[in-house]
C-alpha cells in the first residue's frame, strides 16, 4: 500500500514491511481457507493491551447495554492480540458472520455486498506505535473491538445483512453512497438512549478512547434520513454531529424501513 508522508508509520520501514506482509497474504486469501495467523510484534501486543484497558474502562461508562453483552459473549483476550480468524470462528458460532482479511480499503460495493453473504472484509493490521490511540485507517482493532463485537449480536448481524442486501439490489452510485452515509452515521458512530441518558453503539465510537470522551461535545440530533444523508462528516477528526436513536428498537427501524426501500435516484431512461 503507500503511505502518505503524514502518516504515523511513513518513516518506519520495518513496520510498513510488516504491513506489505500482512497485505500480501490477505492478497492470496482464498475464501474458505483459514484467515492467515499473523506474527504479531512485542510492540504491537503492548499497543493491544494499553488500547484494550482504555477502552474497557471507557465502554463501562458509555457503551450501551447490547454492545457491553455482545462484547461479555465475545470475550477478546485482553493480554494478547487474537487472531482474525479465532474471532471468525466466535461469531460463526454466534450469528454465522465470519471474518475475511481485507489487504487495504475495499471497494464499496464489494464491502457492502459481502455483508449479504454474511461475511465481513477486515484488515489485519496494528495501527502505528507512535499514536497508539490513533489510526488513520481502520486497523484490526477497529475491527474486532467494534465490528466483531457487533458482529456476535443477533440483531446488529441482521442490520449488517440489510445494509448488504440494500446494495446489492441497487444498481446506481447515489443510492449506494446514501446507504454508505447512514452506515456512518448509525453502525459506525451510533448514539442510542438508554434510561435517560445517552449511550454510544457505533463500532468507530466504541473502538476509539477519544471519540468516546468527545461524542457529547457534538451536536446530537434525533434519527432523521434527510438530515443524515445530507450530513458532511469527517474521517480523520471528531464528528461535529452525531444522531441519536431513542432506543435500540428504534435503530432497528430506522434502519430496517430505510434499508428495505431505499431506490436508485437515477432517472431510468425512458423507452
Ligand atoms: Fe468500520
Amino acid at each position: 500500500m503507500e503511505f502518505s508522508p503524514d502518516h504515523p508509520g511513513y518513516h518506519d520501514q520495518k513496520y510498513r514491511d510488516h504491513r506489505a506482509r500482512i497485505a500480501k497474504q490477505a492478497l492470496s486469501y482464498r475464501l474458505g481457507q483459514p484467515v492467515p495467523v499473523i506474527g504479531y510484534t512485542e510492540e504491537e501486543q503492548g499497543i493491544w493491551r494499553l488500547i484494550n484497558a482504555d477502552l474497557a474502562i471507557r465502554h463501562e461508562r458509555y457503551a450501551c447495554r447490547e454492545y457491553l453483552a455482545a462484547a461479555d459473549r465475545l470475550a477478546l483476550p485482553s493480554d494478547r492480540i487474537p487472531q482474525l480468524g479465532e474471532v471468525s470462528e466466535a461469531l460463526r458460532r454466534e450469528t454465522g458472520f465470519r471474518f475475511a482479511p481485507a489487504a487495504g480499503l475495499v471497494g464499496i460495493r464489494e464491502f457492502y455486498g459481502s455483508l449479504a453473504s454474511h461475511l465481513f472484509l477486515a484488515t489485519q493490521y496494528i495501527r502505528h506505535s507512535s499514536f497508539p490511540r490513533f489510526s488513520p485507517e481502520p486497523d484490526m482493532i477497529h475491527e474486532i473491538v467494534g465490528h466483531g463485537t457487533h458482529l456476535c449480536d443477533r440483531r446488529w448481524a441482521e442490520m449488517y445483512e440489510l445494509f448488504g442486501r440494500a446494495v446489492r439490489r441497487l444498481t446506481g452510485l447515489a443510492a449506494v453512497k446514501e446507504v454508505s452515509r447512514v452506515f456512518w452515521f448509525t453502525v459506525e458512530y451510533g448514539l442510542v438512549r438508554e434510561d435517560g441518558k445517552i449511550k454510544g453503539c457505533g463500532a468507530s465510537l466504541l473502538s476509539s478512547p477519544g471519540e468516546m470522551e468527545h461524542f457529547h461535545n457534538a451536536e446530537i440530533k434525533p434519527l432523521d434520513l434527510p438530515a443524515m444523508v445530507g450530513q458532511e462528516y469527517q474521517v480523520e477528526k471528531f464528528q461535529p454531529v452525531l444522531f441519536c436513536a431513542d432506543s435500540f428498537a428504534h435503530l432497528e427501524d430506522f434502519l430496517g424501513d430505510f434499508l428495505t426501500t431505499v431506490e436508485d435516484r437515477e432517472a431510468v431512461p425512458s423507452t
